[in-house]
């Protein structure tokens, strides 16, 4: 019995003591700065943290916006050829489908590029005979993540270059490495466009998925 009250007196003392520290942590906590405490960001905040990565991955200001909730009903996988006439969408669809793959699977390892710079870096690569820059770039195309190659066929070039964005197609496709090209031209046109390696290219891209026809007027002349 004595100890018990021994000790329920014990306790009493303790809490009573711890009163009042625990007084001063609440009034610090309550005068801290703000900034301590970091607010989670704003959908804003969000929105444009998304579109410095977009542009910084190669996507061109206009298309910074492009999401595919501006689409009727995209596929949920995405095309691996999206073919259509000028203007009609396709670089905005690509751009919508880089878009959401670094907003649910994060930036690394993602990039967007025109045909035509792509293969211009490639044969300036080849003129200069830095033959092992060259193998660098097809090596860093080859293993992108995800890739946007926007609008092949703008230009045929020489057979070296051909073959090298043969090379950088058929490592992807071995590899399972979504790739999304757009183009003015169908995938026949395409074969018939890079002299040796045209079917070759055709086919690798053929052989990667889904085709894409995107219809409707150009929009460029819409607005
Ligand atoms: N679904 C869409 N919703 C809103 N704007 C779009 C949509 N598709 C394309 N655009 C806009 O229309 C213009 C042409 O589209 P773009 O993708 O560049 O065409 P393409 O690559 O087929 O030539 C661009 O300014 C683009 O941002
Ligand atoms: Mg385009």
């Amino acid at each position: 019995m004595t100890v018990t009250s021994e000790l329920e007196e014990t306790a009493g003392k303790t809490s009573s003591g711890l009163e009042p520290i625990k007084a001063r942590i609440e009034r610090i906590l309550e005068n801290m700065p703000p900034s301590a405490a970091p607010s989670p960001p704003t959908p804003e905040q969000e929105e444009q943290a998304l579109q410095r990565i977009l542009l910084d991955k190669g996507v061109y200001p206009i298309h910074l916006k492009a999401r595919l909730s501006d689409f009727h009903n995209p596929p949920e996988t995405p095309p691996v050829f999206i073919y259509g006439s000028a203007g009609v969408g396709k670089t905005h669809l690509a751009a919508a489908y880089l878009a959401r793959e670094i907003q649910t699977r994060g930036e690394a390892s993602k990039f967007f590029i025109r045909c035509v710079d792509l293969m211009n870096r490639l044969r300036d690569s080849f003129r200069n005979s830095y033959n092992l820059a060259a193998s660098e770039i097809i090596s860093a195309f080859s293993r992108y993540r995800f890739l946007v190659i926007d609008d092949l066929g703008a230009e045929r070039d020489t057979p070296l270059v051909q073959e090298a964005l043969y090379d950088v197609l058929d490592f992807r496709v071995g590899h399972r490495l979504p790739t999304i090209i757009t183009s003015n031209f169908s995938l026949d046109r395409v074969a018939g466009h890079y002299g040796d390696f045209g079917e070759r290219i055709a086919s690798r891209i053929a052989g990667m998925g889904e085709t894409m026809t995107l219809l409707g007027k150009d929009r460029r002349w819409q607005k």
